[in-house]
């Protein structure tokens, strides 16, 4: 490792001693790591080819991958090989990783599972490729002035990635407007072929992507959006320099930065261009790859391919691939359309209205016009079959088709979805449920064995190895190292949980990561935290849904009980939040203002010294998330029942052995199985609950009105308590809440806030709190991204692990 580091900063980076930056010390370091996986990248793809391996390809508009140098370095058993040996140069590992920008390219749960995903399928030997977009700019920098949060770009190339291979040598093009044209082929047959399009050259960058202590490495494949002038030469010679410019600039726009939304469809033409520049290019790879193999016929393609979608971002791949195999390939449609439905699986990942894709047909025509073609034959069989039916079916059509016709046509990308793949699932149970009984309800009958259930996960790894070394090492002298690979080994622990010195060195540990912590609130907020205090964390997207405002809500309510009894002795507490709004939602960032300005009452009230406290962590993100989770004990997860699809933050809390507050929503639900009823606080109405009050008419007024305590929150925050300066700066947040209060936040409120003393009581048994957090960990096996790619490859993709053997060097 020393002798490669130094050859890669002389020779790769062209530095000495005197001119060599903390970064070039980073980037040998990287380029160092990267040597040690290629040997294992070749023979992996190679692999591949050699046993014509079933391929599974996870196509994703996002990936949030975070930090690699770390992981890379776990996975490769080189972890302490390396410190030493930067050690011996005067150098820390733990300095140098930190000067890695995170691979933010994306959003929040749907990105960061597909990076947990990829990081299973490696480990379980899986020959899988993930297939995104390369982002010029990931997700934005959240800072925050005056309380505000103010965007700035994710410039995370500007330094360039050591980590990603480009290949100009994968380049493909793809086509947008025009027109179709048809014509009789030499045999009399009507054919299409999409016309007078314009084009876009795709380029592909390869991350790898390497299993934990095998010798797989899987590949990462990005699409970078290049003009087709740039390779026109033609285009020169006319002399129109400018014009080349000015085209260049704007059809490389494309892959120029991630849409910000999270769980909200911003419905913009450049959106579902990149949605198809990133599916046409990867159908063109995963073509040619079959081709490679299998020259002589696509009979075998779903034997050879299984193709899973991330959401619907990329549901255009079903029409693609259609037109692929009856404009480019010449099958008819019975065999096309066998061979596509076969192929593809389909994940849902939201049940909100507001983040279902529904694209106007006029922009879907006008830039696919031949999809748009396609997407009316598969919807006319489709309605032709369900009219063949009869009633009750057929009088669902207009519930059922792929075209919405109320307020103008628009393609329903969910139900394209659902009848071009063999496999619907949701996220978790309650979510599966949901989309067979309410959301797709009138899909369930006709598909009733497409639809299935994956519960998320996460991959241990990363969110307890990596980001929890002192747990991790505790729990290995106790019981090995097999949880690393197969987390339901955790469950040995449990049998410490009656030894009084395991549970003290488990508070030891969880105390020096709340002391971490607390020294990160005071460098990024400069709040002065007492370290003992019991540790909350709500750290996820600002969205109403997820409810921050009722948390805030309640530590106003914890303020005023303090403020009106000033001796009271409750456990101190400090409150931490982290998140990003999007930018055009002007609700959630509302929240985070209020937040800021809650807090900053309340930390500067000497009168209730370090009782209460409330930190604001800017600029949320895989990161940051690894250094504040296993400093919490209580995992705030408190959406309003069935609306959240599953959360992965609430696994990754419970991994490190924080107590969940939560309501039962999602994954919630399961990880309450697990733990067991003494081992989290749940509260709230259900999701059948949330949805009768909903149709019998909720009055949050009487809520208002019946409770004093709740009252006097709203009356603050509405009256300018928290605002003296601008007093009606929150009302919108009031006015919701009073006028209709969609997702139940009064309606909740009575039960929060009590669950909070059940809380408070049982963290004074120190005893028997860190008995909960041990079941906590002990009891999260289930959750671990290994069991729920598991269960795809073998209900949904039906692949098979191909291990990986390294040649022996002579
Ligand atoms: P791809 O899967 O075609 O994108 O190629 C990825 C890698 O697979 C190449 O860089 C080669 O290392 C390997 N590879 C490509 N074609 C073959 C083949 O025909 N036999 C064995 N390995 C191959």
């Amino acid at each position: 490792m020393k002798a490669s580091f130094q050859n890669h900063l002389r020779y790769s980076l062209v530095k000495d001693e005197y001119s060599a930056t903390r970064r070039d010390c980073f980037e040998s370091m990287v380029r160092a790591v990267r040597d040690r996986l290629v040997d294992r990248w070749t023979e992996t793809q190679q692999t591949y080819y050699r046993r014509d391996a079933k391929r599974v390809y996870y196509l994703s508009l996002e990936f949030l991958m975070g930090r690699a140098l770390r992981n890379a370095l776990l996975n490769l058993d080189l972890e302490t090989s390396t410190s030493r040996a930067l050690a011996e140069m005067g150098t820390d590992l733990s300095q140098l990783e930190d000067i890695e920008f995170d691979a933010a390219l994306g959003n929040g749960g749907l990105g960061r599972l597909a990076a947990c995903f990829l990081d299973s399928m490696a480990t379980l030997e899986l020959p899988a490729y993930g297939y995104g977009i390369r982002y010029e700019f990931g997700i934005f920098f959240q800072r925050i002035r005056d309380g505000y949060q103010v965007e700035t770009p994710d410039n995370w190339l500007r330094y360039g990635n050591p980590w990603e291979i480009e290949r100009p040598e994968y380049l493909y093009p793809v086509k947008f407007y025009g027109r179709v044209n048809r014509y009789h082929d030499r045999d009399g047959t009507l054919r299409c072929e999409w016309v007078d399009a314009e084009e876009v050259m795709a380029m592909a960058y390869d991350t790898p992507v390497p299993g934990f202590r095998n010798n797989t490495v899987n590949n990462l494949r990005l699409w970078a959006a290049k003009s087709t002038r740039e390779f026109d030469l033609r285009y020169f010679n006319d002399g129109d320099y400018e014009k080349a410019v000015s085209d260049k600039a704007l059809s490389e726009t494309i892959s120029k930065v991630l849409y910000p939304n999270d769980n909200a469809l911003q419905g913009k033409e450049l959106r579902l261009k990149q949605e198809y520049f990133f599916v046409s290019a990867t159908l063109q790879d995963i073509l040619r790859r079959y081709k490679k193999s299998h020259p002589e016929s696509l009979d075998a393609f779903p034997d050879a391919v299984a193709i899973q979608l991330n959401d619907t971002h990329p549901a255009v791949a079903i029409p693609e691939l259609m037109r692929l195999f009856l404009d480019a390939e010449g099958l008819g449609w019975g065999k096309a359309w066998d061979l596509t439905v076969k192929t593809f699986g389909y994940t849902n990942h939201t049940v909100l209205p507001e983040a279902l894709e529904k694209w106007p047909v006029d922009l879907f025509g006008r830039l696919l016009p031949r999809h748009l073609e396609i997407i009316y034959e598969i919807n006319q069989r489709f309605l032709d079959e369900i009219r063949k039916k009869g009633p009750p079916l057929s009088e669902q059509i207009a519930d059922l088709s792929i075209i919405e016709e109320d307020g103008g046509k628009k393609v329903r990308m969910s139900h394209l979805a659902i009848v071009g793949s063999h496999s619907v699932n949701g996220v978790s149970a309650l979510h599966t449920d949901i989309l067979k009984n309410v959301i797709f309800s009138r899909f369930q009958p006709i598909f009733p064995e497409r639809f299935n259930n994956k519960t998320n996960g996460i991959t241990p790894r990363r969110w307890l190895a990596l980001c929890n070394p002192g747990l991790a090492k505790l729990i290995t002298r106790r019981i090995g190292d097999g949880w690393l690979t197969d987390l339901s080994r955790l469950r040995e622990i449990e049998g410490f949980a009656a030894d009084g010195s395991f549970r003290e060195e488990w508070r030891d540990v969880k105390d020096s990561n709340k002391a971490r912590l607390a020294d990160l609130i005071k460098s990024e907020t400069r709040t002065v935290v007492d370290p003992k205090a019991i540790v909350y964390c709500q750290v996820k997207r600002m969205h109403e849904y997820k409810r921050q405002l009722l948390s805030v809500m309640h530590l106003i309510a914890l303020y005023n009980r303090l403020k009106a009894d000033p001796q009271s002795s409750p456990v101190p507490k400090t409150f931490v939040f982290s998140g990003k709004a999007a930018p055009g939602y002007f609700m959630a960032k509302l929240i985070i203002k209020l937040i800021h300005s809650v807090a900053d009452c309340v930390n500067h009230d000497r009168s209730l010294g370090d009782r209460l406290k409330v930190a604001f962590l800017p600029n949320y993100g895989v990161s940051l998330a690894e250094k504040i989770i296993p400093g919490a004990d209580v995992s705030l997860q408190i959406s309003t029942a069935g609306t959240e699809a599953s959360g992965t933050g609430n696994m990754k809390f419970a991994l490190n052995g924080a107590v969940t507050v939560g309501t039962l929503d999602g994954a919630n639900v399961e990880i309450r199985e697990e733990v067991g009823d003494g081992n989290i606080f749940i509260f709230g109405l259900t999701a059948r609950e949330t949805s009768s009050l909903r149709s019998a008419g909720y009055s949050p007024l009487s809520f208002y009105e019946g409770h004093p305590e709740l009252r006097q929150v709203l009356d603050m925050i509405a009256d300018g308590f928290f605002s003296a300066s601008q007093p009606d700066l929150f009302r919108p947040l009031t006015d919701s809440l009073l006028g209709g209060d969609p997702y139940f936040l009064l309606a909740d409120f009575p039960a929060y806030a009590l669950c909070h003393e059940a809380v408070e009581a049982a963290y004074r048994d120190r005893e028997r709190w860190t008995r909960m957090s041990i079941a906590n960990v002990a009891r999260s096996g289930k959750f671990s991204s290994d069991r729920t790619v598991r269960e795809y490859a073998k209900d949904i993709w039906n692949a098979e692990p191909v291990p990986i053997r390294l040649p022996v060097k002579k």
